[in-house]
């Protein structure tokens, strides 16, 4: 985030958010972000699939969007280096992965440290990886929810930032539980966004510090 000298007035911090599809927590984000009270605004969405609905959703909100099809690149590698170029691109102070299901190779990670966060579908570290409702159902677990965290190369690993529960309900499917999450995930990741953008959230030596202190 930069500081004007003139004014002393803080710029708001630069988000770009990365889809692949629907785009509700981007939407949350959006919205949240809103007000030009807020702290932030997201300058940049990107997906890696040309008919996610995010794309929409950020269009009608004014906001600049680009696809880049990951099919199109020979590599992992060749197109985690084109999607950071497009990313440094908006000038960000934070990459917001919002759905967006590919993963990341470990420069790209690096690159981003401290200023790439995730959202998943589960308690973390329970249910890292696809499927995370069916697979806590067929546990029989008592409760589930979604995790915002910091990015490190360990993938949905890194250092948490804020969590949100639901308790799974006996007659639950895998939709009606994932409706509930993602309940909690539209109020989590803003949140944590707003945390970050306010200055108050970094990430120092792999550990997640809000006003200074330790998050787990
Ligand atoms: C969210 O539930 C998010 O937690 C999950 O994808 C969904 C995207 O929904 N992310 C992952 O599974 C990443 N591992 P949305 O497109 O409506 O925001």
């Amino acid at each position: 985030m930069q500081v004007s000298s003139s004014t002393n007035i803080k710029a708001r911090c630069r988000i770009v958010v990365l889809i692949s599809g629907n785009g509700s927590n981007l939407q949350a984000i959006i919205d949240h972000c809103g007000n030009d009270q807020s702290p932030a605004e997201v300058v940049g969405v990107i997906s890696n699939v040309q008919s996610a609905f995010g794309l929409e959703r950020a269009h009608s909100a004014g906001i600049d969007t680009h696809c880049l099809n990951h099919r199109e690149f020979v590599s992992r590698a060749a197109f985690d280096e084109a999607l950071a170029a497009l990313i440094e691109g908006f000038r960000p102070d934070l990459v917001v992965l919002a759905g967006f299901m590919r993963i990341l190779s470990p420069s790209f990670v690096d690159h981003f440290a401290g200023r790439l966060m995730n959202i998943h579908p589960s308690l973390l570290p329970r249910y890292p990886g696809l499927d995370t409702h069916k697979r806590a159902i067929a546990d029989g677990a008592k409760e589930h929810g979604a995790t915002v965290h910091f990015v490190t190369r360990d993938l949905d690993a890194g250092p948490v930032i804020i969590q949100g529960r639901v308790e799974i309900l006996e007659d639950d499917s895998e939709h009606t539980l994932a409706a509930r999450v993602h309940e909690i995930e539209h109020r989590i990741y803003p949140e944590a966004v707003s945390w970050f953008a306010a200055g108050r959230l970094r990430l120092q030596d792999d550990i997640a510090l809000l006003d200074g202190q330790p998050l787990t």
